[in-house]
């Protein structure tokens, strides 16, 4: 991994503070996607930024400078954040199992865009605020369709999920829906998986959803799919394989979809969160100490998981890049890295605060800084940020 010099520039200037430990946001990279997205995708399709990859302010401004269509959430203080940085309530989308009824409420009242629905239990719910409030709601039905995305790091549909209503209870769930006064049921929203590096899987998906709608608009009469949430899920390259998820393929194919099924007209909601944000930020932490343990080199960071849990809680390695400090060694003997695999972890007293396993670097010393990349999404927001009570650490914005 490069390091961009902006961003080691801003390290060597910070390690002269104390001991560092940080994230780095840089969004331009994220304004440029979406600009490009925004450029590229068929007429009807609208892309969100799904928060839940980073709420730092820096990125949903970055989101709206760059003329996202809007913000999915999943929680009231999401919501809160997003309208903080300038959105409106109506380009907020609301999915998410779990809603609290306050929750519902205060969607509602506020004229949120669409309430995305996950079961028939919330769909009451709903119902019973709006008659309540004397309110409608536009609402996507979620659905957990049958079919897998083999290929995926996360997957959200297929199997027994928590998420939406599975594909065969349709015909029950659809009709009870429609039933209910209040709620205006707009289409459907089906996520299938996350981080997808094959633009065909994710087509293949598309797919599977348009034949959904169209079998429901011939088999149910008041029921009209306008609006398709697809969810997120484009990829991004982790492992440093050069397989970068393609969007103008996947916006060709999309379009080739579109024609075929005769949807030309109708809305598409893109909820990107990882593609976006991945590349707009760095972890950046301090090496405190190098030691030799039973035929492997353990590397200690000042920051674990509760600052960048990502890599321990989906087993994979971030691409990693030393900045080295040229500090003087506190004894003769003191363990470095030369060209050697070695495991990188943080003060965490768990086993589980792990950062990088069995990485190949090729030379580090106490003092310099460990610097994770593609760390702008599902960095500290998932983090197991108040375990054993380590500083909060600051995020930079660049840009
Ligand atoms: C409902 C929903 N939409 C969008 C996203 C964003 O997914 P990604 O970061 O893969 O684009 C998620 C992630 O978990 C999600 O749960």
């Amino acid at each position: 991994m490069r390091i961009p010099p902006e961003v080691e520039a801003l390290l060597r200037a910070r390690a002269q503070e104390g001991t560092l430990n940080l994230y780095v946001y840089d969004t331009r990279v994220m304004r440029r996607k979406i600009a490009h997205l925004n450029a590229i995708m068929p007429a009807g399709v609208e892309v969100f930024y799904a928060m839940k990859a980073n709420p730092h302010p820096s990125f949903l401004r970055a989101a709206r400078v760059a003329g996202a269509a809007g913000i999915e959430i999943a929680s009231l203080g999401e919501a809160e954040r997003a309208l903080a940085a300038g959105f409106s309530p109506s380009q907020l989308i609301y999915t998410g199992p779990g809603k609290r009824p306050e929750e519902l409420r205060w969607a509602v009242r506020a004229g949120i865009r669409t309430l995305h629905v996950e079961s028939l239990t919330e769909a009451h719910r709903l119902a019973r605020i709006c008659a309540a409030l004397g309110s409608q709601q536009d609402v996507l039905l979620r659905i957990n369709a049958n079919f897998d995305i083999h290929d995926a790091q996360t997957t959200f549909s297929g199997g027994s999920k928590k998420f939406g209503v599975d594909q065969e209870k349709l015909d029950q769930v659809l009709p009870a829906l429609l039933a209910l006064p209040g709620l205006n049921f707009r289409g459907l929203h089906v996520y299938a998986a996350s981080g997808v590096l094959d633009v065909r899987d994710l087509l293949k998906n598309c797919e599977l959803v348009f034949e959904m709608a169209a079998d429901i608009e011939a088999r149910y009469a008041h029921a009209r799919c306008d609006l398709i949430d697809f969810g997120g899920g484009f990829g991004v390259d982790y492992l440093e394989r050069g397989r970068d998820f393609d969007p103008l393929a996947y916006a060709k194919g999309l379009q080739g979809l579109i024609d075929r099924f005769g949807f030309a007209g109708r809305t598409f909601f893109l909820e990107l969160g990882r593609y976006l944000a991945a590349d707009s930020g760095w972890f950046c932490t301090e090496i405190l100490d190098i030691k030799e343990s039973r035929g492997k080199k353990q590397v200690i960071c000042a920051g674990g998981i509760n600052h960048f849990r990502r890599p321990a809680a989906l087993a994979i390695n971030h691409p990693l890049a030393i900045v080295r400090m040229g500090r003087k060694a506190l004894f003769a003997g003191q363990e470095c890295v030369r060209y050697e695999h070695v495991y990188f972890g943080g003060p965490l007293c768990t086993g589980a605060d792990k950062l990088a396993n069995d990485v190949h670097v090729a030379e580090a010393d106490v003092g310099d800084i460990a610097v994770f990349g593609l760390a702008g999404a599902y960095g500290l927001t998932m983090s197991n940020i108040e375990f054993l009570s380590h500083p909060r650490p600051e995020e930079v914005v660049l840009a």
